[in-house]
């Protein structure tokens, strides 16, 4: 059993929050979808508001161990400073003797931020002397990364190993709350939309939602494989064509559990991705030589609008195709308000199907989005996330 935060004294104490801070920034360093910030804000308000003293850790993007510039959390301690209306320092670095004295001066109340752990390796290789270091910052520890709790790295495992008073945060309970909900005990029918460019990142996804779903939609440059694996020509679509077995073995597998497989009936194809390009609508039978799938077509956007009106659960992982296009939108953009406008527990996960659904104008109709994309999918595999084992291992020790 995990404890959480409001199960734990925090008042007076060092409390090391793990949070995922790992959002998109513009080439001026604006954050432009704080998402991850805005989910973390309940459990920060929380210490702060119990007088625990604050020390936010997270990563960015995938520095490798150095210290690259781009990759400073300085704009995410600008923004928290302005949503908390009081400044919220910056640690030079994640350890050592500056961000300890730091730790040992902030009041109770207040809160500072460390750089980037990822400036460390030791932070992903979950380097024993690493974590003994950001372990020292601490007196109790808090997991609110739900985003990267599917990682073993220092700051999701190795800390809570080192302390013995742990806690999950608001923020990942709400995200395993709702997959639980959607997952574990649905309304049904439970409708698993799933697209995104290879069926190989989602494998494990797939087979493991066959145990739980009543229906599943194939979208995006995946379904060419599954088109593929039908004997159908699919020109030059992204395909993973040492996957044609495995694809079939799915659909196989869906049948005789009687779950309703849909995948697309027509495509918008051109002959490059690009914005300016000759599109055709076709059947997925007549796809030619030389053209390419690059979003489903109107015909499947119907199918499988009618398909998620009548669904009382439906969990989405993946655009419908290259969304980013305006060419190839209309796709995602109708499964986006096809999901929007069901009466259905809905949630999504990943930040390109988080992306469509903001860029048209659905994010208030979708009951949870996830902050989690990795982590996410790793639920969907039905795997226990590394940073929820380990508070319940730091939970047991107490
Ligand atoms: C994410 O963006 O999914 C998380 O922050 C994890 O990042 P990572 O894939 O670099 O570990």
């Amino acid at each position: 059993m995990i404890k959480y935060l409001d199960q734990i004294e925090v008042q007076g104490k060092r409390v090391l929050m793990r949070v995922d801070f790992n959002v998109p920034l513009d080439d001026q360093g604006n954050i432009t979808d704080d998402l991850r910030i805005q989910g973390a804000l309940p459990s920060i308000r929380y210490v702060l508001e119990n007088q625990g003293r604050l020390i936010l850790c997270s990563h960015l993007g995938r520095p490798k161990g150095k210290r690259v510039p781009e990759y400073s959390l300085k704009p995410v301690a600008a923004h928290l400073s302005k949503i908390l209306g009081f400044e919220v320092p910056l640690a030079p670095d994640c350890i050592g003797p500056e961000a300890e004295e730091m730790a040992e001066k902030l009041e109770p109340g207040k809160a500072m931020l460390l750089e980037n752990l990822r400036y460390h390796e030791g932070e992903t290789k979950n380097d024993p002397a690493f974590a003994d270091a950001l372990a020292k910052l601490a007196d109790v520890y808090v997991n609110d990364a739900f985003a990267v709790s599917h990682r073993a790295h220092a700051s999701v495992v190795g800390v809570p190993s080192r302390l013995s008073e742990c806690a999950a945060g608001f923020l990942l309970k709400k995200e395993l709350d709702y997959f639980n909900r959607a997952m574990e005990s649905p309304a049904r029918p439970l409708v698993a939309v799933l697209g995104g460019a290879k069926v190989s990142g989602k494998l494990g996804a797939i087979e493991h939602i066959l145990q739980r779903v009543d229906k599943v939609i194939i979208g995006g440059a995946m379904a060419n494989t599954f088109l593929k694996a039908q004997g159908l020509a699919t020109g030059s679509s992204l395909v993973e064509d040492d996957l044609l077995d495995t694809a079939n073995d799915i659909v196989a597998k869906a049948k005789e559990k009687g779950i309703k497989f849909y995948l697309p009936v027509d495509a918008i194809i051109a002959q490059e991705l690009s914005t300016d390009v000759v599109i055709k609508t076709v059947p997925v039978q007549e796809i030619p030589e030389g053209w390419m799938a690059l979003d489903i077509g109107p015909a499947s956007a119907r199918l499988f609008q009618e398909v998620v009106e009548d669904a009382k659960t439906i969990v989405w992982n993946g655009p419908m195709g290259a969304f980013e296009i305006d060419l190839f939108s209309q796709g995602t953009r109708s499964m986006a308000e096809a999901i929007g406008n069901a009466f259905a527990l809905s949630i999504s996960g990943g930040g390109d199907t988080n992306a469509a659904i903001k860029k048209f104008g659905q994010a208030d109709n979708i009951s949870y989005m996830s902050t989690g994309g990795g982590a996410f999918l790793t639920l969907l595999e039905g795997k226990v996330l590394p940073g929820v084992k380990a508070l319940e291992e730091c939970s047991s020790k107490g």
